[in-house]
């Protein structure tokens, strides 16, 4: 198979996640989410995680420099991968372009998850997760079978600190400013695709596997 290496770019709620589960099940990528990474820090109480967790609870980016060697150190592994909540800010995109360029693997693509305000907030407030194996739900669209308990594994669901309405919607402003920028950063590169991310997940999985022969075609032309 040709390589993909892909940024979901999109708001918090997008279903940037959601999405990228469903992609490394059909194809072999490596899922790199960097809210996960960061998470798992702040459980390990690793000095990073230390540093991050107060800029997340706020709502707030964490620092370029503690993000761009983070993911630097995970993309050394790997030449196939969806990178989830990354980059974020134009210093972050310059520096994974320079990244990727001095291992002669340029990105493939990027898919920009597109939905409207009112309805991320709706999902973020509703989002529930496994926190052992980070399985997502939502109590409106996406509910597990008994309330509350993971469908799998039976293990309670937890909702993220950061899904109250306040810092949900601090979120939302953070990405206008700070990541909403990176959409004209790719179209001008042409690397961007628009995905209707309003439509049900079903529907936006199908939108997301019609782009596959694509960025394998662009890999090969590259
Ligand atoms: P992160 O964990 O990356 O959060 P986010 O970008 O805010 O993205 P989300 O995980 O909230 O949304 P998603 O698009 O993945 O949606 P999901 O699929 O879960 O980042 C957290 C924090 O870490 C940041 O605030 C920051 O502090 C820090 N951080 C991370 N990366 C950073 C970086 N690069 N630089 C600096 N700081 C960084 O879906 C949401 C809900 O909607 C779910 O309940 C789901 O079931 C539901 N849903 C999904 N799709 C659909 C659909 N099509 N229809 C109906 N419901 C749907």
């Amino acid at each position: 198979m040709s390589e993909i290496r892909v940024v979901f770019l999109g708001a918090p709620g997008a279903g940037k996640g959601t999405q990228a589960t469903l992609l490394r099940q059909q194809a072999s990528v490596t899922h790199f989410s960097t809210g996960d990474v960061l998470r798992r820090h702040r459980i390990e109480k690793t000095p990073l995680g230390l540093q991050a967790e107060a800029c997340m609870d706020r709502g707030e980016l964490v620092p370029d420099a503690l993000i761009i060697a983070l993911v630097e150190a995970e993309l050394a592994t790997t030449s196939m991968f969806v990178l989830d909540g990354f980059p974020r800010t134009l210093s972050q995109a310059e520096a994974l372009d320079t990244m990727l360029a001095t291992r002669c693997m340029p990105l493939t693509g990027v898919l920009f998850f597109d939905a409207p305000r009112d309805l991320l907030l709706r999902r973020l407030t509703a989002r529930w997760v496994n926190p052992r194996t980070g399985r997502i739900y939502n109590t409106i669209t996406d509910p597990p079978r008994a309330a509350g308990i993971d469908d799998d594994d039976g293990l309670p669901l937890e909702q993220r600190v950061d899904d109250t309405l306040e810092t949900a919607t601090r979120r939302l402003d953070v990405y206008e400013q700070q990541t909403a920028p990176l959409i004209a950063y790719y179209t001008q590169r042409g690397l961007l695709t628009r995905i209707n991310a309003a439509a049900d997940i079903e529907d936006v999985a199908a939108q997301v596997r019609a782009t596959i022969p694509a960025l394998q075609r662009m890999e090969t032309h590259r």
